[in-house]
């Protein structure tokens, strides 16, 4: 398989080849309501599972209005960026996966590089990564996609007018809402990284737990959004703002926010055990990841024959083909507008059997004969947020976004109360040496201006027959696709019911460091499990955070929806 690494697309060629489409619409200032005819109920209900009460209050009254899936999940977007500011957005970007009467969609509104970035951007004059400048304040920021990407998705397929999914999220911005306690631990942790760096302190500062918050400053925001469209995020009063609070600190400037757009892609699609599974393409890494680690464990069925799951031996089946996973993402995934990802390749059934038939059943494969880009596995921030969405005539919303870390880069754009991502550090800031095969690893997430950092997250729909049949998605950096997969293979391969495939352990590989198994603490890899692992060869290693899945299973005709345990989510139907 080659890649071909100096591949720069250009856009306006994808959409030639039909891959992409790219709308001017956002500038315009009425959106084309999808009216249609009066359709029919499919499902017993509608269903939300998303990260906080407010989301799925705004759901709730967006159903109550007649609005479908895509404008419920607007409205929790556009609320998500109020009440949970540490992750929800409309300073960052994400990824939209759609299934609307029938058919498959995806937008992405990842942000993109701003014009003045460079490849060498975050290095110092000996070329080592300067700490922690992709991460905090100005220089890490880039060019937000959310409101663009919203804007994209309700004009094209809402059922309601703007101003009524903008009027949740108005409301809490203005009136305020009550801040919860794990949000006020995040927000004493983020402070602490930020101190003396950042503007967050001013804004963020006075919240307090069970006390009203208000953003009047967000709140005029939005309702200038509400009012002019997209076009007064990227060409309005709200870029002016945004543009002077760079100036003299960071590199956006109103030029970057005027060329703007998100793109209308091809999902990835693949058939596995009876569903089509449609999930994020390219510049996600996710869609590719989820599709290779289903499909490989489907080619070891002997190998899992008998294995009971969460098991020492499950764990290093799954270690193993988690290992080939992310040897091949650190080398061929990136933006697909400047790299040509060889999405068909890497998820071809004859290739991922030829992938799996390496897995060494009994002990861990030796990391450096699986490695593609050895080197350039970059940490990832694992504090994004997703919801799912479905709607009673048969339409689904899989959404995951993003500020990167919690709270982004702490920066908030003067006088809008608008949180600034920190998605450059999403980037390789320090492209790898070339490889045996002479293919540089990671140069495909190389910086330049105008491209879109390499992202993990998956939001994901499967159908059966045409028919939604689960969506899901969660948070979690790197450990995004492989946290879907266990929820996935839990509910198809064990029988769970989603509840307790969501509740169960969740463990990560991902090929370096070597043989490490990553566990959480709601659910330890401990005891006698945790001898056994050792005993293969792993070194067991805590994390913090193992993912917030949303997620939303038909079960006949009735969408059961089900929020993670360990986050602060809801799970709601509405007749
Ligand atoms: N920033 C997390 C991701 O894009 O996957």
């Amino acid at each position: 398989m080659k890649a071909n690494n100096k591949a720069k697309l250009s856009i306006a060629s994808l959409a030639i080849a039909g891959l992409v489409s790219i709308s001017a619409g956002f500038l315009e200032a009425t959106p084309v309501y999808a009216k249609g005819p009066a359709q029919q109920a499919v499902f017993a209900t509608s269903a939300v599972s998303v990260a906080d009460q407010y989301g799925a209050d705004a759901a709730q009254q967006i159903f109550k209005e007649g609005g479908n899936a895509v404008d419920a999940a607007v409205a929790i977007a556009f609320t998500l960026a109020v009440t949970y500011p540490e992750a929800g957005n409309i300073g960052g970007g994400g990824f939209m996966t759609l299934y609307v009467n029938g058919k498959p969609y995806f937008i992405d509104y990842r942000e993109r590089a701003p014009l003045a970035a460079t490849r060498t951007m975050y290095l110092d004059d000996k070329g080592e990564v300067i700490k922690g400048k992709s991460l905090v304040g100005y220089y890490a920021v880039g060019v937000p996609g959310t409101v663009a990407g919203m804007w994209e998705a309700q004009h094209r397929f809402g059922r309601l007018k703007w101003k009524q999914v903008l009027a949740p999220a108005i409301k809490y911005a203005r009136d305020g809402f009550v801040a919860d306690e794990l949000l006020v631990q995040r927000r004493d942790s983020a402070a602490k990284e930020f101190e003396g760096k950042t503007n967050f302190d001013t804004y963020f500062g006075s919240m307090k737990v069970g006390e009203t918050f208000k953003q009047p400053d967000l709140a005029a925001v939005l309702t200038r959004i509400s009012n002019n469209g997209a076009k007064e995020f990227y060409n309005g009063k709200t870029a002016d703002l945004i543009a002077a609070s760079m100036r003299g600190h960071g590199l956006i400037t109103k030029r970057d926010l005027h060329d703007y757009r998100a793109v209308w892609r091809q999902p990835v699609e693949a058939k596995w055990n009876g569903y089509e599974i449609i999930t994020a393409p390219p510049p996600s890494s996710g869609g590719v990841g989820l599709v290779q680690l289903l499909k490989m464990k489907a080619d070891l069925k002997q190998d899992f024959n008998g294995v009971d799951l969460n098991s020492a031996q499950y764990i290093h089946l799954l270690a193993e083909i988690e290992k080939r996973v992310f040897a091949d993402r650190a080398q061929y995934l990136g933006d697909p507008d400047f790299y040509k990802v060889p999405v068909a390749q890497l998820t071809d059934d004859a290739y991922l059997a030829k992938r799996a038939a390496e897995v060494n059943p009994n002990a861990p494969s030796d990391t450096k004969s699986v490695v593609a880009g050895l080197g350039t596995s970059m940490p990832e921030k694992a504090e994004t947020t997703h919801f799912s969405v479905v709607d009673k005539w048969g339409n689904a919303v899989s959404n995951t976004y993003t500020l990167n870390g919690y709270f982004g880069s702490g920066v908030i754009a003067q006088g809008t109360g608008i949180l600034l991502n920190d998605e450059m550090d999403d980037f390789a800031a320090k492209p790898g040496v070339p490889n045996m095969f002479g293919v540089v690893g990671s140069d495909a997430n190389s910086i330049e201006p105008n491209k879109r950092p390499l992202s993990s997250m998956t939001p994901t729909i499967l159908t059966k027959d045409g028919k939604v049949s689960l969506v899901t998605g969660t948070p979690g950096g790197s450990r995004i696709f492989t946290t879907i997969f266990q929820v996935i293979t839990n509910v198809y391969d064990f029988n769970m019911p989603l509840k307790d495939a969501v509740a169960a352990m969740r463990f990560h590989h991902q090929l370096l460091p070597p043989n490490t198994i990553f566990w959480e603490p709601y659910a330890p890899i401990d005891g006698e499990l945790a001898k056994q692992v050792e005993a293969k060869g792993y070194v067991l290693k805590a994390q913090n955070f193992n993912g917030d899945v949303q997620a939303i299973k038909i079960n006949g005709d009735t969408p059961v929806p089900i929020s993670d345990p360990r986050g602060r989510g809801v799970a709601r139907v509405f007749q």
